[in-house]
């Protein structure tokens, strides 16, 4: 990524880590012990990758006012953290680190982490509505990104793919399937954060591009995270290596191999980059698009 680029990817990270932050501030100290649950996960780093896509399509839609909606697309990441929080947990993926941390249910114990995941869930669309309430949007944009965030969370989407992915363990599955739960897992969300800076803009024509590009990359996100439980280590990634051969997941790696998963990750970056022609000022979505390809966290 070329400097400016990294700046404005820099500038972005840290208004979103200073909004999370005062999101949870100012609450009563009776249930602190879920708040400093919210906090910990919050705040202990991450790419911070739905929210910067938010703000980008909004900004390739022609949005201008990106401070002011900062807050809005913080309801991805508590919506992503949440998803995070729960899916290390032992009835889930049993994973002890999260984001070079101790894990949500390791420090604070599971009933605490439990909720702290449903708490950040709700906090997501009570951000939805004060932007509303505060004249942020209009309250039928509010409706809308309502709409879409919960249709993407729900059964249909990163719950229902949460589903598949536990229930289908042990078992050899298609790969039809497994494009199936990953679009739902994972997908989903990446796709309500592109489509939702679009609905903010009011650029409602662009919504089918901003979820075809978000459909491509998704995939390849999830295929590269598939690969790095391989081939990364803990200290790149900040949790457990090898944690989907342990849990007897399918993944793009175990069905197809590390090759072949490369290549078509390659693939659907450059058809996600392709989708990206219909917006203005894509040269940096262009290179964050490209660089997820490589990461190595
Ligand atoms: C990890 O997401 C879980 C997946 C959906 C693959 P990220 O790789 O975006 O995790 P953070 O936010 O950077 O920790
Ligand atoms: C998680 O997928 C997707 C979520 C909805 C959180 P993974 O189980 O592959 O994510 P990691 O590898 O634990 O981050
Ligand atoms: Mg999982
Ligand atoms: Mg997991
Ligand atoms: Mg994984």
């Amino acid at each position: 990524m070329n400097d400016n680029n990294k700046r404005l990817l820099d500038a972005y990270i840290e208004k979103i880590n200073d909004q999370l932050i005062k999101l949870t501030e100012n609450k009563p100290q009776l249930q602190r012990a879920v708040v400093d649950a919210m906090e910990y996960s919050l705040t202990a780093g991450g790419k911070r990758l739905r929210p910067v896509l938010m703000l980008e399509f909004y900004r390739m839609c022609g949005g201008e006012r990106l401070d002011d909606i900062v807050k809005l697309a913080c309801s991805v990441e508590l919506i992503h953290t949440y998803s995070l929080i729960h899916d290390d947990l032992p009835c889930m993926d049993n994973d002890d680190y999260r984001r070079g941390k101790s894990s949500c249910h390791k420090a604070f114990g599971e009933d605490i982490a439990l909720l702290a995941g449903d708490a950040l869930n709700t906090l997501a669309f009570e951000v939805i509505a004060e932007s509303a309430i505060e004249g942020v949007i209009p309250p039928e944009r509010a409706v809308m990104l309502t709409s879409v965030l919960a249709k993407a969370i729900g059964t249909d989407g990163m719950i229902g793919g949460q589903v598949i992915d536990l229930e289908t363990e042990d078992e050899e599955i298609s790969i039809e399937t497994l494009n199936t739960l990953q679009s739902c897992k994972t997908g989903a969300l990446i796709e309500a954060a592109c489509v939702m800076g679009v609905v903010i803009s009011g650029r409602m024509e662009l919504i089918p591009a901003a979820a075809d590009y978000a459909a491509a990359m998704g995939r390849a996100f999830q295929i590269v995270d598939d690969i790095l439980d391989v081939t990364g280590t803990f200290e790149e990634l900040g949790k457990p290596i090898g944690s989907d051969e342990q849990q007897h997941k399918n993944t793009y790696v175990t069905l197809l191999g590390l090759e072949r998963s490369k290549q078509i990750a390659a693939q659907l970056t450059v058809q996600s980059l392709a989708a990206l022609r219909g917006f203005e000022n894509n040269e940096f979505m262009y290179e964050l698009t490209q660089d997820l390809l490589e990461r190595r966290s």
